[in-house]
């Protein structure tokens, strides 16, 4: 559910005519290229490529430099979806280049607020769960590394479904 804090952000965003997003998991190599995939198949169904900046980071350096992970690949392959980012480290100046910064997980927030610059940055901060409304046991993007298909389904059924909510949050 969205909270009262994070709605009066969405409608202050609304009114911008370009906004960029940000999604954040821990590795960069799952869930926030997955998100970052499926928001960008979103605004190019809808030839709304020119009002957005999408783009993913992860709070982890382990993976920089790599494709996201070949399992999260072949599953959101299935779905029509290529995901080709390069994996990259969260950055200070993402603060300031992003107007939301979304997290898939309470432990990726954490560390997003530990390394905000400022508590205007801190403000961006958001959870991706706050847009789920699907029937789910979930209040966050549950990390697929150590599971199966099923564990890269289940984050691409949450990621399809917020990745939604979101873009007509902000949509006009
Ligand atoms: P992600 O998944 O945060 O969704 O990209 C992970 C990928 C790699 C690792 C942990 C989580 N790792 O420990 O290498």
């Amino acid at each position: 559910m969205i909270s009262e804090k994070t709605s009066m952000k969405l409608s202050e965003l609304r009114k911008q005519d370009k906004i960029a997003v940000l999604f954040v998991c821990l590795g960069n190599i799952c869930r926030s290229p997955a998100a970052e995939g499926v928001f960008k198949e979103i605004i190019k169904d809808h030839h709304d490529e020119k009002r957005w900046v999408i783009d993913s980071a992860g709070t982890g350096g382990f993976h920089v430099g790599d494709l996201p992970d070949r399992r999260m690949r072949v599953h959101a392959s299935r779905r029509g979806l290529t995901l080709d980012h390069i994996c990259r480290k969260i950055k200070y100046s993402d603060f300031d280049d992003f107007d939301l910064i979304v997290a898939m997980d309470s432990s990726n927030e954490e560390d997003l607020k530990d390394i905000a610059p400022t508590a205007e940055a801190e403000e961006k901060i958001v959870m991706m769960s706050e847009f789920f409304t699907l029937a789910t046991r979930f209040d966050y993007v549950p990390d697929p590394y150590y599971e199966g298909a099923e564990g890269f389904e289940l984050v691409l059924d949450l990621l399809q479904d917020a990745c939604a909510t979101l873009y007509r949050e902000l949509s006009v």
